[in-house]
């Protein structure tokens, strides 16, 4: 079987031109800016490679962005403060706090404090529950790539089993939700799975999001299944730092219908996806540009 290697940066590239030709006409027509504030607390390199490349995309799709640093050591309160004050900002449609937070702020104060509207990163429980009960809503941009991906490679995804490895809340819950909506069968299958194997053997469509590097192989493929490598996992090789995924790519690639490489795969098209959730979070506000 010849490899079908999907090109999550390329397909990124044109959803991001396309989503800029519709920031320029909407502030034509009157309309603020879509604006995205991103908050980083501390020094966590991989999270500030993100959060370059997040804000780096976001202004090519002409944002607004706003980036706030706080130490490593601010307190719950200070971060707290930063996020009421990115709530009632008029020019902000967007807040994405990166995770981790160092381990003395909690996530989930923090998640439960962004305004539901404004949680581009659809981490919110009332988000969450819209997901979940079939509501339109922001969807966490991960799984949002992955289905985008899986839309434009199979069409449609009716009575398909799509196991997802993982039941994270950023990645494998809702992934499972949405492709449930999309008349899938799902499996979730985690650490606690009996015969996990079994299971994932009989995937159609096979997303793993786990970050163990290279855990999947091909004992563990279906020939002809979809597989979507969501990992991105840091590993020292022959002396030489790089980047591998959740999937064993070489091992995989050769039985697939269609896999994702890591990098150049999942990523790219998650940040597309913040882009996407920015633009529908000022659709939905609606603000227009202060007369002057
Ligand atoms: N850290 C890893 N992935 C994500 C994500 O999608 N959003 C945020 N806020 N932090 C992350």
């Amino acid at each position: 079987m010849s490899v079908n290697v999907i090109d999550g940066r390329q397909l990124a590239e044109h959803l991001v031109e396309e989503m800029a030709e519709e920031v320029k006409a909407r502030t034509a027509q009157g309309y603020q800016t879509p604006g995205l504030a991103v908050v980083l607390v501390g020094e966590n390199p991989a999270s500030a490679i993100y959060v370059r490349n997040k804000i780096r995309t976001a202004e090519k799709a002409g944002l607004h962005c706003v980036v706030i640093k706080l130490d490593a050591s601010c307190s719950q309160q200070a971060l707290d403060e930063v996020v009421i004050e990115l709530n009632e900002r008029d020019d902000i449609d967007g807040i994405l706090v990166q995770l981790p937070l160092p381990a003395h702020l909690s996530e989930e104060r923090i998640i439960n404090l962004i305004s539901p509207e404004k949680d581009v990163d659809g981490f919110h429980p009332m988000n969450v529950g819209r997901l979940s009960t079939g509501q339109a809503t922001l969807v966490p941009c991960t799984p949002l790539g992955c289905l985008e991906i899986l839309k434009r490679e199979i069409g449609d995804l009716s009575g398909m089993h799509a196991v997802v490895i993982g039941r994270s809340n950023i990645v494998g819950k809702p992934m499972a939700s949405l492709l449930l909506q999309a008349n899938c069968t799902v499996s979730v299958v985690h650490s606690k799975s009996v015969d996990a194997a079994s299971l994932c053997r009989q995937a159609d469509i096979l997303v793993v999001a786990v970050g163990v590097p290279e855990l999947v192989d091909r004992h563990l493929v279906k020939p002809g299944a979809v597989v979507l490598d969501v990992g991105i996992n840091a590993i020292e090789q022959d002396g030489k730092r790089k980047l591998v995924g959740d999937v064993n790519f070489a091992d995989v690639a050769d039985i697939c219908q269609a896999i994702t490489p890591v990098p150049g795969g999942i990523g790219p098209m998650t940040i597309a996806c913040l882009i996407k959730n920015t633009l529908a979070a000022a659709k939905q506000r609606g603000v227009k540009q202060p007369v002057v």
